[in-house]
């Protein structure tokens, strides 16, 4: 028989080092099934986000869900809640494959390389590299930001003034890391050596700084998703400015400035890219064409073209500022895989569909309108998700893993040619692997044309 929760233990959860708040619990998610077990695992996994991520999960088996909820909590010290814990989720979300992408295969390959950070159920975010080599992240629901040595995978952990819960961190010219405190109307920056914090409050104590992006005069940009603004700091002077997006629920997001020092924000809420103007800050909006359309993240090509997610839609765009064109393709994964970070890198584009599991890791080649794509492992098993990617000096990407504490580096290698007459697609054969394991449809890259959207 299973031992029902005490009130001692309720409260030493009560006292995990999570700080979030759990989200959206006004929608009210949908409600777990009854039976055993049921009620030690609302008391434990709410405090840091709603119990409908468990209905929404991919289902695990009992071991996966233990491998899964290590990463959040340790729930060893009490066997019998970890136990009723584990017994109910195994019992009633099994492993399904609703929500498998659809592979593709291609040309390249992939060697990931995986750290797990030390702080249980942080929210690992936005991984960056340092010119030191290190690798700094944000721990959102931690209140931290961190910072990696790749070489030993030791990490040091530095929490932030209350509040903070950092949506990202990103580097200055002089390698101080910034963090936007999303809620307690912040940025600031850290000092490695004592861990102290220089912050600069906004306006409105309120508002919610999401991204950062610094300009080649230093000068930090920055959106406010909720909020619905745009702002400026010159950090040598405090000289602060924050303006507002005329169209209201725009939910500002990604931020990134081009080659000639003009910011540009994608709107998260409506079909839109913004472009701001570097002096006066005037916002303009460039209108995206298809009905559905939400931005959640962009990149900007050496040639100048804005490559973005269309996460409403499912598809991947491409807007040339120039002249205004726009292009659209259908991600592998369709309609609902919810596209989200996105780099450009060597020609070609690199994002995720953060909607299916496992997350999938895909790459675009503009140059023949391919994609090629693969699932994203945390250790044993898939989660997810990736929120942002950064691109390395060396030609990897940092991706993450929101779910389970993981900074992953891709290290793309074009496949050398076939051996003649070995007749084995290596690629395929991966994908085959590993399709066992997450239940993916498999799609061979001869029928991975895709055509562009019809605007
Ligand atoms: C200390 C904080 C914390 C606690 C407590 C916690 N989680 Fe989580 N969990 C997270 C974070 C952070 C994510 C990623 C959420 C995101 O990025 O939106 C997550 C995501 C998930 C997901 C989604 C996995 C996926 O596919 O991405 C599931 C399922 C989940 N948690 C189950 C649980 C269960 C079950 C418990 C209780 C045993 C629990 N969580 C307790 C922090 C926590």
């Amino acid at each position: 028989m299973l031992r029902s929760l005490t009130a001692a233990s309720i409260a030493a959860f009560a006292l995990l080092p999570c700080v979030a708040l759990a989200q959206g619990q006004a929608k009210g998610p949908p409600p777990l099934p009854e039976g055993a077990g049921k009620q030690q695992v609302e008391a434990v996994c709410s405090g840091c986000h709603v119990t409908g991520l468990i209905n929404n999960s991919s289902g695990y088996t009992r071991d996966h869900w233990r491998q899964l909820i290590a990463t959040m909590m340790d729930l060893t010290p009490s066997a019998d809640t970890h136990n009723a814990v584990l017994d109910y989720l195994a019992t009633n979300f099994p492993p399904h494959t609703r929500r498998a992408p659809t592979l593709v295969s291609g040309n390249y390959d992939i060697k990931l390389t995986e750290w797990v950070l030390p702080q249980l159920g942080q929210r690992t975010r936005d991984p960056i590299q340092h010119a030191d080599g290190s690798i700094w992240y944000a721990g959102q629901y931690g209140n931290l930001i961190g910072r990696l040595d790749p070489r030993t995978g030791q990490a040091k952990e530095y929490p932030l003034p209350p509040n903070a819960m950092p949506h990202t961190v990103e580097l200055d010219a002089q390698g101080r890391p910034w963090y936007s405190g999303n809620k307690n109307g912040t940025i600031g920056w850290i000092d490695p050596a004592s861990g102290k914090a220089t912050v600069y409050k906004m306006p409105d104590p309120k508002s919610d700084p999401h991204t950062l992006a610094f300009d080649k005069n230093g000068i930090v940009w920055f959106t406010f998703q909720a909020s619905n603004l745009i702002g400026r700091l010159d950090p040598a002077t405090g000289d602060l400015k924050v303006v507002p997006v005329a169209a209201q629920r725009s939910q500002p997001y990604d931020i990134k400035i081009d080659a000639e020092g003009t910011p540009w924000a994608s709107c998260n809420a409506r079909p839109c890219l913004l472009k701001v103007n570097p002096t006066t800050m005037e916002v303009t909006e460039v209108p995206l064409p298809l009905p559905g359309t939400t931005v959640r993240r962009f990149a900007i090509a050496p040639d100048g073209m804005i490559w973005f997610v269309n996460s409403g839609r499912g598809q991947l765009g491409r807007l040339n500022p120039k002249t205004g064109e726009i292009k659209e393709w259908a991600s592998p994964s369709g309609s609902r895989s919810h596209p989200y970070g996105i780099v450009f890198l060597d020609g070609a584009v690199w994002y995720n569909e953060s909607a299916m599991r496992p997350d999938a890791l895909v790459r675009f080649d503009p140059a023949t309108e391919t994609f090629q794509s693969w699932p994203i492992p945390s250790g044993e098993i898939y989660a997810g998700h990736l929120r942002n990617a950064r691109t390395t000096r060396e030609g990897n990407i940092l991706i993450h893993q929101t779910s389970t504490n993981r900074i992953i580096q891709v290290t793309p290698q074009r496949r050398a040619a076939p051996r003649r007459g070995s007749g084995v697609d290596l690629t395929f054969a991966t994908h085959l692997a590993a399709s066992t394991r997450c239940g993916c449809q498999i799609q061979n890259s001869t029928s991975s044309i895709y055509l562009p959207v019809v605007l």
